[in-house]
């Protein structure tokens, strides 16, 4: 059974082109930028810095692969960071849980985060279901959209319900979880996401490989490239 758009309670995903950036609450603040640059940082790293943004339903592999992934590139001398559902749900976003409002702070919060550090030149890896399309183009409109790589765990939830990693399915099936993604709350697949990743067809360490080639083909480890007008 495929998860369904119109699952649950909650409210409809808005067009991307709604997404705009909230003005800060704060008044009399001042952008303060930096003498060194993201280029500069890049430079001495090897890198460019991106955001690798998994998403997918629960046990379709977020971790596994962008954990796989993240030690690869590390092997390989890059500096790379893992942001994870369920690790960010026990600091920064404790006070969140699965309403769609929830949801959609809890994503927020997350490409934040990813920015400052894609800023900072890292390679950061986000493993969040991030259900809804509205609020991942928003992150993408956050972070930018020439460094966010959306990548699509597509596996079918049959497969991920059998797998149950964390035994969740089988506590949705008895009833003693509400709102849960695919079942009752629902999850809509990227439409056209920079990669997919059929996780059940193939095995994590080519799945691994499937996002290295990605990032190699497409210019993210070997650095910045030539200055501007250089
Ligand atoms: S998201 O929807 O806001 O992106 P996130 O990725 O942070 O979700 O957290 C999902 C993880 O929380 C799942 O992998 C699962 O381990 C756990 N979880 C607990 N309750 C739910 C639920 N109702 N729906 C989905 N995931 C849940």
């Amino acid at each position: 059974m495929e998860p369904r758009a119109d699952a649950g309670q909650n409210r409809p995903s808005a067009a991307p082109d709604s997404v705009a950036p909230m003005d800060p609450k704060s008044r009399n603040i001042v952008f303060h930028p930096g003498e060194v640059t993201q280029r500069d940082r890049e430079s001495l790293l090897g890198q460019r810095g991106c955001v690798l943004w998994f998403t997918g339903l629960s046990g379709s592999g977020k971790s596994t692969v962008s954990r796989a992934v993240e030690k690869r590139l590390y092997e390989r001398g890059h500096l790379v960071q893992v942001l994870d559902g369920d690790n960010v749900r026990h600091g920064l976003c404790r006070d969140l849980g699965f309403s769609a409002d929830d949801r959609t702070e809890n994503i927020r919060r997350i490409a934040e985060v990813a920015k400052l550090s894609v800023d900072a030149g890292l390679i950061v890896l986000t493993a969040f279901i991030s259900p809804f399309r509205a609020d991942r183009d928003a992150a993408r409109a956050v972070v930018g959209t020439e460094r966010f790589v959306e990548v699509f765990l597509d596996v079918p939830l049959d497969v991920c319900e059998e797998r149950d990693p964390k035994g969740l399915y089988a506590k949705v099936r008895r009833g003693e979880i509400a709102e849960f993604t695919g079942i009752s709350s629902p999850y809509e697949p990227p439409l056209r996401p920079e990669l997919s990743v059929p996780t059940a067809g193939q095995t994590v360490e080519a799945s691994a490989a499937q996002v290295l080639d990605w990032l190699q083909a497409n210019g993210f480890l070997s650095g910045p490239g030539p200055a501007p007008g250089g």
